[in-house]
C-alpha cells in the first residue's frame, strides 16, 4: 500500500468527526479514541448536540456533497458514509479544518447500516454516484 494512502489511514483513525467499521461481519464502530461507541439512538444528543434533522449520503467518496451540504443548510446534520477511508479523508479533514460541525462521517459497509441507527433517527438518505462493482483482488470484508 502506497505510503500516503497509509498516511490517510493513521491520520483518519485520529478524526473527531469519523467512527469506523473495519469488518462487516463485526458490526461495531470505533472512535478516535479506539474505543467502541454504540452511536444507535445517540446521533443527536452525544455526536450532533441538537435536535435537527439527520441526512445521510451514502457512498459519499471525498465528502464534497456531505461537506457543500452541511455548508449550505446549517439547520440539518449531515453524515457521509463510505466504507473507503481513504477518501473519506478528504472530507472530514476539510470538516475539521473549516469547522463544519453539522457534518460528521461514518466509515463502514452500507450493508450494516441500519446497525448504527435507531429506525426514525434518519430523516433523508442521499445516493449521488454509487458504484456498487468490487474490484477484483480486494478484499470484500474491508474493502482494502
Ligand atoms: C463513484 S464513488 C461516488 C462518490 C461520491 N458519491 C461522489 O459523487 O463523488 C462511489 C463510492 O461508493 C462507495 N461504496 C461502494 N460500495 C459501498 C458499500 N457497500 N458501502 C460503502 N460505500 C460503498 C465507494 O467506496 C466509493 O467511494
Amino acid at each position: 500500500m502506497r505510503k500516503s494512502k497509509l498516511k490517510r489511514f493513521a491520520e483518519l483513525d485520529t478524526f473527531t468527526n469519523v467512527l469506523q467499521n473495519f469488518n462487516f461481519l463485526q458490526p461495531v464502530v470505533v472512535n478516535h479514541e479506539k474505543q467502541i461507541v454504540d452511536p444507535k439512538g445517540k446521533w443527536h444528543s452525544t455526536i450532533f448536540k441538537n435536535n435537527n434533522p439527520i441526512i445521510l449520503e451514502l457512498a459519499c467518496g471525498k465528502g464534497e456533497y456531505t461537506c457543500e451540504m452541511a455548508l449550505a443548510d446549517k439547520n440539518s446534520n449531515y453524515i457521509g458514509v463510505d466504507v473507503k477511508g481513504n477518501r473519506m479523508h478528504r472530507g472530514a479533514k476539510r470538516a475539521l479544518e473549516e469547522k463544519i460541525e453539522n457534518a460528521f462521517f461514518l466509515r463502514t459497509d452500507i450493508n450494516i447500516i441500519a446497525t448504527f441507527f435507531e429506525p426514525g433517527e434518519v430523516s433523508e438518505i442521499w445516493i449521488t454516484f454509487p458504484d456498487p462493482h468490487l474490484k477484483k483482488g480486494k478484499d470484500p470484508k474491508t474493502f482494502n
